[in-house]
């Protein structure tokens, strides 16, 4: 395993009310030590974050955003800003998931300016990036990750990859049960990490990039054990204790 720290972080997705939030936080700090080697984020949708934030502080689990507004504050309506997560003493914000790409027509653009964003205002940002099964069946993984990372490596330089995180999350993979293999992702995690090697070897050697898509229980251990795959970005799985809690331990 890699001398970077793994980070294990949840995704939850608009899921939630308060009560299955409290319990479901409850259960993951009962099961995180301050002593463990994985680090454990959970990323609750907005209006579950000052709950979270109050049951976690203290804890051995850091907490953060699921998506930020780029501005700071203003007219815009329905969004929330870096400094008012912040304010929540989040540690990171996740930019640029699959499901915002789709479904909000966020493009690279966006997600590098939110990136930016993320990090003028102390959080720090996941980045995803990841093909569709079209893309990959085309042959254009490497191409489509590539174009992602230059989006955010042209805005904001290569150095900004060393107080940030990246998820390669296989749009194919994400909440469909199909993981990727531990080669297939290894393979790609690979690849980013040669890439930003070529502008930085220091920078590249340090960043943590997590897979994400399907992880679980069962498969942690063998995908967090390949060389360049530093944690996950767990989605369904992150939604129940004790799964949750058994990819934590095969990260650690
Ligand atoms: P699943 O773990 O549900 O496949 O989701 C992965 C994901 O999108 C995490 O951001």
């Amino acid at each position: 395993m890699s001398k970077r720290r793994p980070l294990v972080a949840g995704n939850w997705k608009m899921n939630g009310t308060r009560a299955e939030a409290a319990a479901l936080v409850d259960g993951i700090k009962n099961g995180v030590s301050s002593a463990s080697k994985a680090e454990v984020a959970v990323c609750p949708p907005f209006i579950l974050v000052p709950l979270v934030a109050e049951r976690l502080a203290g804890s051995a689990v850091v907490w953060g955003g699921q998506n930020l507004s780029v501005h700071k504050s203003g007219a815009y309506t329905g969004e929330v800003s870096g400094p008012m997560l912040k304010d929540y003493a989040c540690t990171y914000a996740i930019v640029g998931h699959s499901e915002r790409r789709t479904y909000y027509g966020e493009d690279d653009n966006l997600v590098a300016e939110k990136f930016a964003a993320a990090q003028s205002h102390g959080l720090v940002p996941i980045l995803c990036i990841g093909e569709t099964l079209a893309e990959r069946e085309r042959g254009q993984t490497e191409q489509v990750v590539a174009r992602q990372l230059d989006a955010v490596l042209e805005k904001s330089g290569i150095s900004a990859l060393g107080s940030a995180v990246i998820a390669y999350e296989p749009v194919w993979a994400i909440g469909t049960g199909k993981t990727a293999t531990p080669e297939q992702a290894q393979a790609v995690h690979k690849f980013i990490r040669d890439k930003l090697a070529k502008l930085d070897r220091h920078i590249a050697e340090g960043v943590r990039i997590l897979y994400g898509g399907s992880m679980k229980g069962s498969n942690a251990k063998e995908l967090i054990g390949q060389p360049d795959i530093d944690g996950g970005l767990i989605g369904g799985a992150s939604l129940q204790a004790e799964e949750f809690l058994t990819i934590c331990r095969a990260a650690d």
